[in-house]
């Protein structure tokens, strides 16, 4: 049993979402004490965006030559670890009414076609990360996740179906500027719910 842990919060103690994210593993890790952790914290991984040469690698026919297979090196080493493991818990702090853009550049290189995805016969895109249980942590301070203002829970949402994940739990703490303790009560309610 694998569980991936990803935060992309800048903050550190006084991150929210990084506190939620520490109790589900440790729930996790009650009903599964055997577990090893991935410990991804895109926050503070300086992930690279995709270049010219990221693209030409990954969309190249044939056995790539040394350059490419340098260039694609970290994004197959982040695809590796999101197929080995068994659960995700992610951390999603909204920043700018999205994701955060560390996080953004962490699913950039996890969306790789023939690895993650690909599109069948139709045209249809059809996700190949299977059997993945994912907990997704959403903390806002002053936006309702899911009014018109919130371009976060869709999305993470839209791109881990996009790459297969389907199994999705939202533990949310929004507008935690004015609602923290009533937000609190109710993401530990769940969490007792979904995780005893
Ligand atoms: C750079 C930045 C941008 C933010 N943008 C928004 C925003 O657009 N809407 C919002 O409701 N809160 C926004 N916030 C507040 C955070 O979502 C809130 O503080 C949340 O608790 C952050 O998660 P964390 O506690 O895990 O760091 C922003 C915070 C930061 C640091």
């Amino acid at each position: 049993m694998k569980i991936l842990k990803i935060n992309s919060s800048a903050a550190k103690s006084t991150s929210i979402s990084r506190g939620i994210v520490d109790d589900i593993i440790s729930k996790l890790l009650n009903k599964y004490p055997k577990a090893q952790i991935i410990n991804r914290d895109v926050a503070y991984d300086n992930l690279p965006f995709p270049d010219n040469k990221y693209l030409e690698a990954i969309f190249h026919q044939g056995k790539l030559n040394d350059e490419q297979l340098l260039a694609t090196q970290l994004s197959d080493k982040l695809v590796d670890e999101i197929l080995e493991s068994d659960i995700l818990v992610i951390g999603a702090p909204m920043y700018n009414f999205g994701i955060a853009a560390s996080l953004k550049a962490y699913f950039d290189l996890v969306a790789r076609a023939g690895k993650t995805y690909k599109y069948n016969d139709q045209g249809y895109p059809v996700g190949l990360i299977e059997n993945k249980k994912a907990y997704v942590v959403i903390t806002t301070g002053g936006i309702p996740l899911g009014s018109p203002m919130d371009f976060s829970k869709n999305y993470i949402t839209t791109f881990l179906y996009f790459v297969g994940i389907k199994d999705i739990e939202f533990i949310e703490l929004d507008e935690n500027r004015f609602k923290h303790e009533e937000k609190k009560k109710i993401a530990n309610e769940k969490l007792e719910a979904i995780l005893y």
